[in-house]
């Protein structure tokens, strides 16, 4: 008896899991590409199939996108009056009231603007790549760390506590001092190293280079990469300069500050990254340019019902009337944290499964100075300053705008526990809380402060939480089931990623859930 094609793929999936099913997708002409740099390519029957979208995000436009670049009748159902999901950006005008009641208008200058959800992109996300560069979306270079930008810890004890210090300084002293007792002991044949003589005298050489010890005495000491107190320069004075003096090894781990380090290994945060000249909300609008006509904007998901015709969404718009769109499939892109409040027909297991991760609790204000002083007086540009300073979490310093006159700065980025708390103050007292610890870095702080934006992720109503927080216990159980589609809907969003908290998870599972929509379609 012949195979269905449908019936063909699930043996597939049976034998191989969904790699192979999807090569055996690739096969009949409706498969994937890869699954990060591009997307599924959907040839085949779209034609006719209505797919309603929950969702204007980046998961929801890039459902709506693609399948109607393949045929499909496509409705997608925002909530909001703008499309974009987290991906927003504040600048002048932009309105938030969050779930308190506070209401703050952006009051920033003119071409001013912070990116209070994503603000920067890993090279390696194809993904978020793809649509950038298909939009047209200007990029520029995200500063993601700065060897010129402090870290200030006051929790630690000893001499650099309380101070602003430059964190290059911390680096080369870190890795000069255990560059130098490794050497030692390897020289002297106290390490138990799997060399020979020769290769072992490389690794030294490695030390030497990385830690810039004295090739003799193989000491660290005062090097020019630390940098100077008195730079050098033309003429005769000052000379050579003066080169700055290493901190004791002791200072340096009892203050703390060695903590600012990036450990080597986190891929996603790349020392320098990308983002999108003028705010990250410039990609929503790509998608939006494309995507727009398809989108009802103001209006409410509260019910949803299925059987194995179709689905049918009950909506109520801001002017309070109710309707319904019907379609033959659903791809819901709401959060977990929201979508579980609602009236949703799916199996208990499903259901059960939706409370499976927790959201991330996440705060950040934008302060707009009249004045670039970390640029002007202290020579940063662009980076993080680390701190410990409770509800801080940390200060970065705008990637763009160089040695213009006014900038926005990231007054804080915090999580969890420290974000509840911050943002249980008003948005004047946030901004307050923002201006007294940031001058504690800064001399020039609360002087250069003119204005602040503050956003909460857990206070956005349509948000409930930054990300999805996947337990290990949730991920082996709840993740799978949620990946699968449960009648006729498919869920899709950085939630069903292991890219959570980022654009890229939200478009390839889009990408995932429409490849596997398609098939069906298909197989049908
Ligand atoms: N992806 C988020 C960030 O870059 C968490 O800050």
């Amino acid at each position: 008896m012949a195979l269905s094609r449908r019936t063909f793929i699930e043996k597939l999936a049976v034998v191989g899991g969904m790699s192979l099913a999807m090569a055996g997708m690739e096969a009949l002409g409706f498969g994937f590409a890869s699954a990060q740099a591009a997307p599924p390519t959907l040839t085949g029957r779209g034609k006719g199939t209505k797919v309603v979208v929950l969702g204007a995000g980046l998961a929801g436009m890039t459902a709506a996108y693609e399948l109607t670049k393949a045929g499909y009748e496509v409705q997608v159902i925002e909530a909001r009056s703008f499309a974009g999901g987290r991906c927003q950006s504040a600048r002048k005008g932009f309105t938030h009231t969050d779930l308190i009641g506070n209401t703050q208008v952006c009051d920033f200058d003119e071409g001013l603007y912070i990116n209070h959800g994503p603000w920067r992109i890993p090279y390696h996300h194809r993904s978020t790549l793809h649509y950038t560069k298909l939009f047209g979306v200007a990029l520029e270079s995200f500063v993601n760390d700065n060897d010129a930008s402090y870290v200030y810890m006051e929790k630690g004890a000893g001499p650099l506590t309380g101070k602003a210090i430059r964190k290059g300084q911390i680096a080369s002293d870190m890795r000069g001092y255990a560059a130098e007792l490794m050497a030692k002991a390897a020289a002297k044949g106290g390490l138990d190293l799997p060399l020979t003589p020769d290769d072992r005298n490389k690794f030294i050489a490695y030390l030497v280079s990385q830690g810039r010890l004295s090739p003799k005495t193989l000491a660290y000491g005062p090097t020019e990469g630390r940098g100077f107190d008195i730079p050098h320069g033309a003429g005769v004075d000052p000379g050579p300069g003066k080169l700055s003096s290493p901190f004791a090894l002791a200072d340096v781990i009892h203050s703390d500050t060695w903590k600012a380090l990036e450990p080597l290994g986190d891929h996603e945060q790349q020392l320098t990254m990308l983002q999108p000249v003028g705010g990250m909300d410039h990609l929503a609008k790509g998608f939006e340019r494309h995507v727009g006509q398809l989108i009802r904007y103001d209006t409410e998901v509260q019910k949803l019902v299925q059987d194995d015709k179709g689905v049918e969404v009950f909506v109520t718009g801001k002017d309070g009337k109710t309707g319904s769109i019907k379609a033959d499939y659903c791809i819901c892109t709401i959060p977990l944290s929201v979508l579980r409040n609602l009236d949703i027909a799916v199996t208990a297991p499903f259901k059960a499964a939706m409370a499976g991760p927790a959201y991330a609790a996440v705060n950040k204000i934008g302060l707009q100075m009249k004045r670039r002083f970390w640029e002007e007086d202290h020579f940063i540009y662009g980076g993080h300053i680390t701190t410990d300073i409770p509800g801080i979490g940390s200060i970065s310093l705008p990637s763009t705008g160089w040695q213009g006159q006014k900038g926005v700065l990231l007054g804080y980025y915090a999580f969890g526990a420290e974000a509840a708390r911050i943002s249980a103050k008003s948005p004047a007292d946030r901004a307050a809380f923002a201006v007294a610890a940031g001058q504690k870095v800064f001399p020039q702080y609360a002087e250069s402060f003119e204005t602040a934006f503050s956003f909460s992720w857990h206070l956005a109503q349509y948000n409930l939480g930054g990300w999805a927080e996947w337990s290990e216990d949730a991920r082996a159980t709840a993740y799978p089931v949620l990946c699968e589609p449960n009648g006729r809907l498919y869920l899709a969003g950085e939630h069903l990623s292991y890219l959570g908290g980022w654009q890229a998870g939200a478009i390839e599972s889009a990408w995932q859930q429409i490849g596997r929509l398609h098939a069906r379609v298909n197989a049908a």
